[in-house]
């Protein structure tokens, strides 16, 4: 991996499940580099051999959730069509890897699925004005599977992921949990369908998620910055976190599949 991106900026774009991935990347490659060569820094991003950033987007155009520590989770108002205050640093990425789905999800109470159409749209414009295809590359992460509720795997219950310890057991069909919206996951297809100049890699690792049911962190992360109290921990119909991924785990797996694509474009 370091030696295909070498020279290079990867940055990783999107919500806290793109901040995971990040994450997962970070402590893949860290166990190559020798210790007196690596360095972490929240902001701004230093320029050292390979670097690896994470980009704090939820909604990937601008909305006022855009502080990457300080920021509403409840009241949200998303900018649509504006995006060039996000994109002026994006424009100095080799690797470029966006995500954003579940903010969206987060009860809307406007049609999202529309809201969503546009944004991308916005996105999808903007790559073609200034994405430079001879020297950038462009990834899109498809949506990362919850499991808020076990009754779609357990039915007549009435629990989330808490206390799962296997994956769903594939039952004859491939299973896809009701998180998972096909609109999105179609108009997103659609949309980078539709892209002429800019090629952007789509990574579809819905369904190979959606199994991992016991893959979350449940009682076992933080709230707002601090880790879950004793108490909090033991309500986990409250307190279970059912839509982040624990490390190692999940978030590996994505990555492997993305160092396949660097590999394969670097060796041609
Ligand atoms: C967080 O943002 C709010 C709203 O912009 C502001 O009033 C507050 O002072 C900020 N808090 C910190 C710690 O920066
Ligand atoms: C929301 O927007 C989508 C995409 O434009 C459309 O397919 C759907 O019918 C709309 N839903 C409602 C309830 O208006
Ligand atoms: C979780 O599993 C433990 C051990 O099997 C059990 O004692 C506990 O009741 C379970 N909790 C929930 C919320 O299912
Ligand atoms: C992604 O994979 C799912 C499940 O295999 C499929 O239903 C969906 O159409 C794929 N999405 C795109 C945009 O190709």
């Amino acid at each position: 991996m370091l030696d295909v991106v070498r020279g290079k900026r990867v940055m990783f774009v999107g919500d806290s499940v793109m901040r995971s991935q990040f994450e997962s990347m970070v402590c893949m490659v860290q166990a190559a580099v020798p210790r007196g060569a690596r360095s972490f820094d929240r902001v701004p991003p230093r320029e050292w051999d390979v670097t690896l950033e994470y980009y704090w987007a939820p909604f990937i155009v601008e909305s006022i959730s855009d502080h990457a520590t300080n920021h509403t989770v409840h009241k949200r108002l998303v900018s649509l069509d504006a995006i060039d205050k996000h994109g002026a640093t994006w424009k100095e990425a080799d690797v470029l890897v966006f995500e954003s789905y579940v903010w969206w999800m987060h009860k809307p109470f406007i049609n999202a699925t529309y809201a969503y159409k546009v944004a991308m749209e916005t996105w999808a414009n903007w790559l073609e004005a200034n994405i430079n295809p001879r020297r950038q590359s462009v990834f899109f992460m498809s949506m990362s599977p919850t499991h808020l509720w076990s009754w779609e795997w357990r039915p007549g219950s009435d629990g989330n992921c808490f206390n799962e310890t296997y994956p769903v057991e594939p039952a004859g069909r491939p299973y896809w949990g009701t998180g998972s919206n096909l609109q999105i996951m179609n108009i997103i297809g659609d949309v980078i369908g539709r892209l002429r100049r800019v090629k952007v890699t789509f990574m579809n690792i819905t369904q190979l998620s959606e199994y991992r049911k016991d893959g979350h962190t449940t009682v076992y992360g933080e709230r707002k910055g601090k880790l879950l109290t004793g108490e909090q921990r033991s309500d986990p119909k409250n307190f279970a976190d059912c839509i982040h991924w624990c490390l190692p785990g999940v978030p590996d797996t994505w990555n492997h599949i993305l160092y396949a694509y660097l590999l394969h474009s670097y060796r041609s």
